[in-house]
């Protein structure tokens, strides 16, 4: 008798061993899922790079097939004084996405925003153009091989679709976008080259980053891509518009990608879909209205805007090479603190418990 229920046991046991390797085996996952379409990647962070998140770590190298970094290659942390550079964070990140197989996309050349402090005031352009020249030479060459491709300029762009107003083209002339391009490819000759900007999706602007991309193509120089950063509103997603730069970018022959994707549940002090990192509002308990949950409603609309945005990217799938999120888990989402600190957002696909939201599960069943 006692025989029988300790080998009834035994068999139980190892049919339940079996039975999760054989669910291990087969779960699915984003990157799998999409394999065929294109990459699906994430935006990390540093403690992400510093293996300190291990639960942030599993979403990664299961999840995703491309990383961006989310602030670690933007200048003020690369290139923190006039000749320092503090490559210590890049060179992790290359390693692990090494050990991993994640592709990196570089981020970010020439941005306006999280410019290192030495340079944000600089009144000479000498000294703007020494910083710009230096600053693409050294980071691009040292990564040359070692990222995928490089956002070489970001957010140049107005919403009228004229140039912004920035540091760079103040103090160098509407052609240092050209010049950026230039430098980029010599010094990087490996890399894929992208101009990225939020709202370019939108007519005016997207008019902006058209011309930019032909004036860079009549005068010879390399431009790969084109990313469309996609912080949109869950309720509030432009598809029509986002259809239209689809095809436009692709007719003028270069790779479209969704390089930011997040979609955003609560208030915009606004009414706006501007991502523009010094844009900042004071906090009010009104404007944070879900600290305690998502309400099933908003929940709903969610997935829906993420399996109809999906639906879309499918459709346009031979034009897109990329669709990166902001961020690996909703804990992890810059929208917690901007453009008002200290507010509770559901973004991303994960929650703050690193599980697959329903929305994560609809966006894989759009590809069986
Ligand atoms: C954001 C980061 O997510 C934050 O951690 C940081 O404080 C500010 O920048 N457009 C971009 C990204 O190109 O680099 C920005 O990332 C979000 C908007």
């Amino acid at each position: 008798m006692r025989k029988s229920i300790v080998s009834f046991l035994v068999m139980s046991v190892s049919i339940l061993i079996q039975y999760q390797s054989l669910f291990a085996q087969q779960k699915t996952s984003l990157q799998k899922s999409y394999h065929n379409f294109f990459l699906i990647g994430t935006a990390i962070n540093a403690p992400q790079i510093q293996g300190l998140d291990s639960k942030a770590s599993t979403l990664i190298t299961n999840e995703f097939n491309a990383v961006t970094p989310e602030n670690i290659m933007k200048s003020e942390v690369i290139h923190p004084g006039w000749e320092v550079y503090n490559f210590s964070l890049a060179d992790k990140m290359v390693e692990y996405a090494q050990a991993h197989q994640l592709k990196i996309n570089g981020h970010t050349l020439i941005w306006h925003s999280q410019l290192p402090a030495f340079m944000k005031h600089m009144q000479s352009a000498d000294s703007v153009r020494n910083f710009f020249v230096n600053h693409i030479e050294t980071v691009a060459k040292r990564y040359d091989g070692k990222v995928f491709s490089w956002d070489v300029v970001n957010e140049a762009l107005e919403e009228d679709g004229t140039l912004r107003k920035s540091i760079f083209l103040e103090k160098l002339g509407a052609s240092y976008i050209a010049e950026a391009f230039q430098l980029a490819q010599k010094a990087s000759p490996n890399a894929e080259l992208y101009y990225n900007d939020y709202n370019i999706e939108q007519p005016k602007k997207r008019a902006g980053a058209i011309a930019i991309i032909k004036d860079l193509q009549a005068k010879g120089i390399r431009i790969d891509g084109v990313g469309i950063q996609g912080h949109w509103r869950y309720n509030k997603i432009p598809f029509k518009e986002i259809e239209q730069s689809i095809i436009e970018f692709s007719n003028l022959g270069v790779k479209v990608m969704f390089t930011e994707l997040d979609l955003g549940v609560l208030p915009n002090p606004w009414d706006s879909d501007a991502a523009d990192v010094n844009m900042k509002a004071t906090y009010s308990a009104k404007m944070n209205p879900y600290m305690n949950g998502l309400p099933d409603s908003v929940q709903m609309k969610f997935t829906e805007g993420y399996e109809s945005l999906f639906k879309l990217f499918i459709k346009h799938k031979n034009k897109i090479s990329r669709v990166t999120f902001w961020g690996v888990h909703d804990g992890q989402s810059w929208l917690n603190g901007w453009p008002i600190k200290g507010r509770t957002n559901y973004p991303l696909l994960f929650d703050r418990n690193y599980q697959p939201k329903e929305a994560y599960f609809k966006v894989i069943a759009l590809t069986k």
